[in-house]
């Protein structure tokens, strides 16, 4: 991970349908966004040039907003378009790509109606989320002390920023004790994810992952999904409960930040990484890098 703030990156923010330059992307400090956590954002990554199924990260991103009450002032095509040519712009052909989208300063209090809805992307460098050489022999995850809330207490089908408050907590406390993350349950006690990544867990050679009706649905979730029919894998969407973990063979994780990565251990059950695994994390790698250089080849 670069030393160097984020805040003094080199290169260009797209913001509001402007480039403008690293350094200048800036808002006010009385920005509804940050006080009353109005935000909505994305997290994607391109490979060999090409974003991985942008369209359907960018229209997550409208849903989000819809779900918090306020519309995105820029179609899918518009934010799609300002995130190819951001990452030209930027140079890079592997990256991350965050675009997000927040109430703006013109009203403070709780209530913010006539807020301008602003919209951003920042394009940087994020080889791996987790240590490299760790992800290998897979992570080690804490069990979580919060728990992902009931979705009528909180929109959990946005990629809402003020959801995170309680993965940050999350992970801070794992990572103090010296893990790489935190499993949580959801409101009813059964297995939901991690922090910033759904969980797959596999027993007999067949995988099993928790039903996503009060966490995000991730798309590499459903892309593994269907990588894993692909070859054949029974996938079972369902109820976990924590104790069954006792019984798993392997783990993982997947997000487009985490893209695959194998567990060891959650709290007191540790798994292998095996074959199911492992083949899947090579067939994601495989399945994200651009269909015309896959086509070539
Ligand atoms: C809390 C949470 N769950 C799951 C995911 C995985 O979602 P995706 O695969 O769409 O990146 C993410 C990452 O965005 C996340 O932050």
């Amino acid at each position: 991970m670069a030393s160097v703030p984020f805040d003094q990156l080199d290169g260009f923010i797209w913001m509001n349908g402007e480039f403008v330059k690293w350094a200048d992307a800036k808002i006010h400090v009385l920005t509804h966004g940050l006080h009353y956590a109005s935000a909505v954002f994305e997290g994607e990554r391109a490979y060999g040039g090409e974003i991985f199924k942008l369209t359907e990260h960018t229209e997550r991103l409208h849903e989000s907003a819809r779900i918090l009450g306020f519309k995105i002032p820029f179609s899918v095509e518009e934010i799609d378009d300002a995130c190819r040519t951001l990452l030209k712009k930027q140079g890079f052909t592997d990256a991350y790509v965050r675009p997000i989208a927040w109430r703006g300063s013109e009203m403070m209090g709780v209530s913010a109606q006539n807020n301008r809805i602003n919209c951003a992307i920042a394009i940087w460098q994020w080889p791996s989320y987790f240590d490299p050489a760790q992800k290998l022999k897979g992570i080690r995850l804490d069990m979580a002390e919060y728990r992902r809330p009931d979705p009528r207490t909180a929109p959990s089908k946005s990629k809402a920023a003020g959801l995170y408050m309680i993965c940050t907590l999350s992970k801070h406390a794992a990572e103090a004790k010296g893990y790489a993350d935190a499993l949580m349950l959801d409101w009813r006690g059964q297995v939901a994810e991690a922090t910033g990544a759904n969980v797959f867990f596999v027993k007999d050679g067949v995988i099993h992952t928790p039903k996503p009706d009060c966490f995000l649905d991730g798309i590499t979730r459903r892309t593994v999904i269907e990588l894993a029919k692909r070859r054949g894998y029974e996938v079972v969407e369902r109820v976990i409960m924590p104790e069954e973990m006792e019984g798993f063979e392997q783990c993982f994780l997947t997000g487009t930040a985490a893209e695959v990565t194998p567990v060891s251990e959650v709290g007191p059950y540790s798994f292998t990484v095996g074959e199911i695994a492992k083949t899947l994390m090579e067939d994601y790698s495989a399945e994200v890098q651009p269909r015309l250089a896959v086509a070539a080849e």
